[in-house]
């Protein structure tokens, strides 16, 4: 058996940990992370046949939570409580490796939370996500959640409606249309750690890949940390834009035709939400 202390999925799962703590993105314990892992990868580091405990599904309540259609599935995840900032030097304690029981109704802890710790008060959200963005996306493995602080910021000054929301983070740079064509979805202030929130966010999910969470801050699904982390952080460079620029005028816009040649010359014609643009029925497609 190796050492799972040097299994790459760990380490990246740590290192994109410690980046979104330098990012201001994670204060104390704010925010979590779940990533579904290949079996055949985790049984190189672990014996899969040795359950540590037996974890119920709980938020900040008990969660009626039904988590059949990821029943197996192995999932690396933040502890709650714990801080993103430790993550990487002890990943022991402020993770855990989780197996979704056979008949959806708790977790298996297969590894960590040493301290007799558990997952995330968000997981009921974060199963949820992950049952709704493989639905619609089989290579789904990532549900991240943070505070990023321009993105919270902006939930509290900007419309909270999708398409002035979504419109106006593609406008604040040019590449946003590009990297999220399908805008994002916003709730409105909710209780986090609830099913009730859980259920919202996934409903997002089968439209979008980042949801907004009024006041609270953001969640985002993709295939890879990576590509997940770089949708969050193209979202929390358009909100700093939007911040900066405050009330100050502006002079200089994309314009919705600039943003329908984006749209052709990256091929994102099929994706994107056109019904958030302006612009005439002969200019859509
Ligand atoms: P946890 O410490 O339970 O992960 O909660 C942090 C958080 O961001 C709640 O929304
Ligand atoms: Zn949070």
């Amino acid at each position: 058996m190796k050492d799972i202390l040097t299994a790459p999925f760990l380490i990246e799962f740590e290192k994109t940990a410690s980046n979104m703590y330098r990012l201001g993105w994670d204060e104390r314990n704010g925010g979590n992370i779940s990533y579904m892992l290949d079996e055949k990868e985790v049984a190189e580091y672990l014996d899969l046949n040795h359950v540590i405990r037996d974890i119920p599904f709980a938020g900040i309540q008990s969660s009626s939570l039904d988590a059949r259609p990821v029943a197996g599935k192995i999932f690396l995840v933040t502890g709650t409580g714990k801080y993103f900032k430790n993550v990487e030097s002890d990943p022991e304690t402020n993770a855990g490796i989780i197996r979704i029981a056979k008949d959806g109704s708790h977790a298996e802890l297969l590894w960590g939370y040493k301290d007799g710790g558990r997952f995330t008060s968000e997981l009921p959200a974060h199963l949820m996500s992950h049952m709704a963005r493989l639905a619609v996306d089989p290579e789904n493995r990532v549900v991240m959640h943070c505070h990023p602080t321009n993105t919270l910021a902006m939930t509290y000054v900007h419309p909270l409606d999708e398409k002035s929301f979504s419109h106006t983070l593609w406008t604040m740079s040019t590449e946003c249309v590009v990297v999220f064509p399908e805008g994002v979805g916003v709730l409105p202030w909710m209780l986090c750690g609830t099913d009730e929130i859980g259920v919202a966010t996934a409903e997002k999910m089968h439209d979008f890949r980042i949801v907004l969470w009024t006041n609270h801050g953001i969640y985002g699904a993709g295939k890879t940390l990576d590509e997940t982390f770089g949708l969050i952080e193209t979202v929390e460079k358009a909100a700093t834009i939007y911040n900066i620029i405050g009330t100050r005028p502006i002079l200089n816009n994309i314009s919705d035709e600039n943003m329908a040649e984006l749209i052709h010359i990256f091929h994102i014609e099929d994706t994107v939400r056109w019904d958030f643009l302006d612009l005439p029925e002969d200019k859509k497609h």
